[in-house]
């Protein structure tokens, strides 16, 4: 049985990654939106991503015997600058949601809940994995540059390639 404090932090992290799938559904519909198709796709399956972390917290709350709460979602961001600004927004992301992660580690641990401490150790390497791909990406789109041409059209072009590493659960032959 989920103690309440740890069934709150839950449930806190289910409407985080609820509003960090909605962010990555905007910036895939943003880079759509301007012929940025790599891009775009590699926000799609990463907003994808996003809800199946909250699909799994969903069914770990109640399968616990707690009550998973389904949250509201703000409107995100929708337009961005620049490439650069929405991979800085990825990686921004991911690191507060690392934070979070972190505090449930912690709060699990505290409390002596060591299944919910097993369950969220998936979700630690996950997010190692996230950050560290947020990165390259970064340091990829430097060398590339957004001007229009060589360096940015392989940049986009090979991007939906990169984000199989990072989706260890998902189905083989993902793209
Ligand atoms: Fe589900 Fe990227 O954290």
């Amino acid at each position: 049985m989920l103690k309440p404090d740890i069934e709150a932090i839950l449930n806190k992290q289910v409407s985080l990654e609820a509003q960090s799938s909605a962010l990555y559904l905007s910036i895939g519909s943003w880079a759509e939106s301007k012929g940025y198709h790599g891009v775009a796709d590699f926000f799609y399956a990463h907003s994808e991503e996003e809800r199946q972390h909250m699909l799994k917290l969903i069914k770990f709350i109640n399968e616990r015997g707690g009550k998973a709460e389904i949250p509201a979602i703000d409107k995100p961001k929708q337009d961005f600058k620049n490439v650069k600004e929405v991979f800085n927004l990825l990686l921004e992301t991911e690191r507060e949601n690392t934070m979070k992660v972190s505090e449930i580690v912690h709060s699990s641990l505290k409390a002596g809940d060591y299944t919910t401490h097993n369950f969220v150790q998936w979700y630690v390497t996950e997010q190692m994995e996230e950050e560290a791909l947020a990165q390259t990406v970064l340091e990829k789109l430097e060398m590339a540059g957004e001007a229009p041409g060589g360096g940015f059209y392989l940049f986009d072009r090979d991007l939906p390639g990169l984000k199989a590493n990072f989706t260890p659960d998902s189905a083989s032959g993902a793209n």
